[in-house]
């Protein structure tokens, strides 16, 4: 009788975080025969419930993340509010993290990001610090309106606030951060770089992030961007020189400002993937998490060219409900040709709260917002109980 090992993987990966991003990583994993084990703090996390094995601990713990590293041959994130001290300790006892955590240390604070775009001559709002003396004359004199951002802590919109009086002044946040100028009626533009130690690099088209001016939200992304093709050029050799600039493996999503003017200044960047590449699962040659695993495993980079256009929508939770996801409208999004849904497992559901995405797939961009009204009229995702 032979007796067979279950598993021969090729790589073991860690995963600090256990998100929908881990849980898009998952096929490429699968693929490549990569082990992919996620350290999060909630048991059923959505990746969790699609890797190899997952550690539950607190993504703050050292003892936690060590764990994860033993068992590991490369460690990534799906999140980057990570502790990245104990992580610098451990590249630093030769564990190999991706990308390094000296870069996730200096863009999980936003000051540090900007002032690092300055001085490497990077096109970025202009901006100055706050201190606790400053006061509502100092933010007349550098011009108003402007936005207060945290220094750290800030995703989706928390941590940003808009100042155009002294009302506003009054309500600001009250934690460190910095002020910066505000882009009127600009164009939201978002860029998929990936880049291997050797500093090979590719790029995807960039994104139009279409935000409904009403609530101050994503209201979907588009690929590619609606604008013409020398900026298309130009945005994608900026964020080339921005994921350049951090000198290190790993895949990025570089956000961008096209300014009224015709300037395209960086807003910030995620060392992760990105929300403005999902559409590349199905309409691309090569995926963003194929591409962030190929950068992990130091593997030539996959092609990135666009198949057509494509659009990709969150679907979020609705508001006035809370508990157990329900789902209503699956069988007639079903039936709509070149559409694909993709639901992250969370087993809350919470007014606003992320519950999946889905991504249309088309020749025209016109078409693909007819389509998108069509769906958004039928498929909805709440709780199971009523607030
Ligand atoms: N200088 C600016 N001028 C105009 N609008 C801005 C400016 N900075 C940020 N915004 C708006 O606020 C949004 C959130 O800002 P930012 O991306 O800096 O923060 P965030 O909390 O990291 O957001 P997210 O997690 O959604 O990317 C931007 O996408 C943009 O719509
Ligand atoms: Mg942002």
């Amino acid at each position: 009788m032979t007796v067979m090992a279950k598993k021969f993987p090729l790589v073991r990966l860690g995963v600090v975080g256990g998100g929908q991003l881990a849980r898009m990583l998952a096929p490429a994993c699968n693929n490549y025969n990569v082990q992919m084990t996620i350290l999060d703090p909630s048991y059923n996390s959505p990746a969790g419930q699609v890797a190899f094995d997952q550690i539950e601990g607190d993504l703050d713990d050292p003892a936690a993340l060590q764990l994860l590293c033993e068992r590991s041959d490369i460690v990534t994130f799906d999140i980057e509010n990570i502790r990245a001290d104990i992580l610098i300790a451990l590249a630093d006892q030769g564990i190999e993290i991706v990308p390094k955590p000296s870069v996730m240390r200096l863009i999980q604070n936003k000051f540090d990001q900007k002032c690092h775009y300055r001085d490497s001559g990077i096109l970025t709002a202009d901006f100055t610090d706050l201190s606790k003396k400053s006061s509502f004359s100092d933010i007349e004199a550098f011009g108003l309106p402007c936005v207060q951002k945290t220094h750290t802590g800030g995703y989706d919109g928390r941590g940003v606030h808009i100042i155009r009086s002294i009302d506003d002044w009054e309500n600001r946040l009250e934690t460190p951060s910095f002020i910066e100028r505000f882009i009127a009626n600009g164009t939201e533009l978002a860029v998929i770089v990936a880049r291997r130690a050797s500093g090979e690099m590719v790029v995807y088209d960039p994104v139009e992030m279409v935000v409904d001016s009403r609530l101050n939200l994503l209201d979907y992304l588009i690929a590619p961007a609606r604008v013409n093709a020398n900026v298309l050029k130009i945005a994608q050799e900026l964020a080339k020189k921005t994921v350049e600039s951090f000198a290190t493996p790993g895949l990025f999503g570089v956000e961008l400002f096209l300014t009224n003017s015709g300037d395209l200044l960086v807003n910030e960047v995620a060392p992760r993937a990105h929300n403005s590449g999902h559409h590349t699962i199905e309409a691309c040659v090569t995926s963003q998490f194929e591409n962030q695993l190929r950068a992990c495993l130091d593997l030539p980079l996959g092609q990135t060219d666009l198949h057509g256009c494509a659009l990709t929508a969150n679907l979020i939770g609705e508001v006035g409900y809370v508990g157990r996801p329900v789902i209503e409208g699956l069988d007639q999004f079903a039936k709509i040709a070149n559409s694909y849904i993709h639901l992250y497992g969370k087993d809350e559901c919470s007014p606003g709260r992320k519950m999946g995405h889905f991504t249309l797939v088309g020749d025209d961009h016109d078409e693909l917002t007819r389509r998108l009204a069509s769906i958004r009229d039928v498929l909805i995702i709440r709780g199971d109980t009523p607030q």
